[in-house]
């Protein structure tokens, strides 16, 4: 992973680069952000669901296809109750909002992970706002929710077992492409750039097969501090990288 060691932000110019087709981000620094000013976790989290609103606007006006944004993963539940209920509350504030003022956008809403451990008022808006805007041909935005790599992988390879005992799929025609095809992001490219602020060194268990051949642009900001222009910034960094999947 190439760290990415930028100045202070400046003009850029990413009309004529190179730009990744799907996007991932791993929103992480709240707490600290939080921390810094004396303020509780979830004044983190609040500042940091506004930064997402304003990148992932952005994302889908550049032209950005596919965004997929780490917004609660396995482990999180592990945090204080007062937190992940902060979380959950900014989740559902922001489902009932896009179902509410964005009926005209053109922005397809998924949400990837394991659903089942949502209160049933989560999961109705979760298949609310899928339904909704399955049909729109802009960015498809990927809320990852209770999602984790290894937990996805399980799952599928549970489907995949089961498909072949009940005859549906034969054990000697699994490749490569039959795994993608039982992960979340089943029919989506792997994801080009994946971008981490808050200046750690992790993949996080974010889309672990997907990632497989990732360019990683890490960033010393924090997540609620993250602009449009550092979005810029990592799309400029990743425009200069040389990406060989495994070749010369
Ligand atoms: C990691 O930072 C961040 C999270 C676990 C939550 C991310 C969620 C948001 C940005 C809100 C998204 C809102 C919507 C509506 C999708 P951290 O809290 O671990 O930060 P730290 O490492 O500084 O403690």
């Amino acid at each position: 992973m190439a760290l990415f060691h930028w100045k202070k932000p400046q003009a850029t110019d990413i009309s004529q680069i190179q730009m990744p087709e799907h996007v991932g981000i791993i929103m992480d620094g709240n707490g600290r952000w939080a921390k810094k000013r004396g303020l509780p976790r979830s004044a983190g989290h609040s500042a940091g669901a506004k930064t997402f609103r304003k990148i992932a606007r952005y994302c889908s006006n550049i032209g950005i296809k596919y965004l997929t944004v780490y917004a609660f993963s396995t482990e999180n539940w592990r945090r204080p109750d007062n937190e992940v209920s902060a979380l959950m509350n900014l989740f559902t504030e922001y489902m009932e909002e896009a179902l509410r003022d964005f009926r005209d956008d053109y922005i397809v809403m998924k949400f990837i992970g394991d659903r089942s451990a949502f209160p049933e008022e989560m999961l109705k808006l979760m298949e609310e706002n899928e339904e909704i805007s399955k049909d729109r041909d802009g960015m498809v935005l990927n809320l990852a929710m209770n999602y984790g790599g290894r937990a996805e992988l399980v799952t599928a390879v549970r489907d995949i077992a089961r498909d072949v005992r009940d005859g549906a799929l034969s054990a000697d025609g699994i490749d490569e492409q039959t795994i993608s095809d039982y992960l979340y992001t089943k029919g989506q490219p792997d994801p080009d750039l994946i971008i981490r602020p808050s200046g750690e060194h992790r993949t996080s268990n974010f889309l672990l097969w997907q990632s497989a051949y990732s360019e990683y642009v890490i960033m010393d900001v924090l997540w609620p501090d993250f602009t449009e222009e550092h979005m810029n910034q990592a799309l400029l960094e990743y425009a200069n990288r040389n990406r060989r999947f495994g070749g010369v």
